[in-house]
């Protein structure tokens, strides 16, 4: 078979909400859907690459010809995604949890008295307090210099204001080449939705992608990555 844009490399990407348990039974997360995400490791995969996706809980098939690790909370998503290493690049769709409760129960929390409750909602008769720590930033570890670092590393920030100073912000502070910027705020149905507006930011470069199917997004990245090993363009 002909030679594909992407045969011979590896990728690894990220996708999927993260769960961090509070007890046994109960859990922190968040509304991603993993449909972007799954969208690039299958476009990457359809252009040849060896892909690794490392995925948060979701309701979505693994697409043809990726490798899926699936993984629960921020702390596993990291482990897995340090044992894949090393990769030609790496590509951070996950909304990962930014925290964690230190210490989550062994056993199903108890209400606080199973009797008749005497507060209101203005005034609750008792609080529980949840101390959170905080998770391991993955992108920004996979994307500090060393031996292992991919040749190439993606990141994805969704703001809700100021998207352009944000992105370019967020992109110098996580030392990530390339970052993918949506704006989530009120009236996008980024979350779960089958489409996305993308604002691709380089070190030199700031262009705004038409909205597109989140399908077409992951081809378009695919065949960026694919300029890029080929020498075509530069970081
Ligand atoms: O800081 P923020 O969550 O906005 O950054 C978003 C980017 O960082 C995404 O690419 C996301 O996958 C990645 N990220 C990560 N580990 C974290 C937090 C974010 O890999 N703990």
């Amino acid at each position: 078979p002909a030679r594909q844009p992407l045969s011979g490399r590896s990728v690894l990407v990220t996708a999927g909400p993260t769960q961090e348990p509070i007890d046994p039974v109960r859990f922190i997360a968040n509304r991603s859907s993993g449909r972007q995400g799954y969208a690039i490791a299958a476009a990457c995969a359809a252009l040849g690459a060896e892909v690794t996706l490392v995925s948060g809980p979701t309701n979505l098939p693994c697409p043809e010809g990726v490798r899926r690790i699936d993984v629960t909370t921020a702390c596993d998503m990291d482990a897995a995604c340090k044992a894949a290493l090393p990769v030609d690049a790496a590509i951070c769709t996950a909304a990962v949890g930014d925290w964690r409760v230190a210490e989550p129960a062994l056993q199903k929390r108890k209400k606080p008295h199973e009797k008749p409750r005497t507060g209101t909602a203005a005034q609750p008769a008792s609080s529980l307090t949840l101390t959170l720590v905080e998770n391991p930033d993955i992108l920004a570890s996979l994307s500090r210099p060393g031996p292992d670092r991919p040749a190439l590393v993606v990141g994805f920030a969704a703001e809700t204001e100021a998207l352009e100073s944000h992105a370019r912000e967020k992109r110098q502070r996580k030392g990530c080449d390339w970052l993918l910027a949506n704006d989530v705020g009120a009236g996008s149905s980024v979350f779960g939705g089958d489409r996305n507006t993308i604002l691709f930011l380089t070190a030199t470069e700031t262009t705004l992608w038409p909205e597109l199917p989140k399908a077409t997004i992951g081809r378009a990245l695919a065949d960026r990555i694919a300029a890029f090993f080929s020498g075509h363009i530069a970081r």
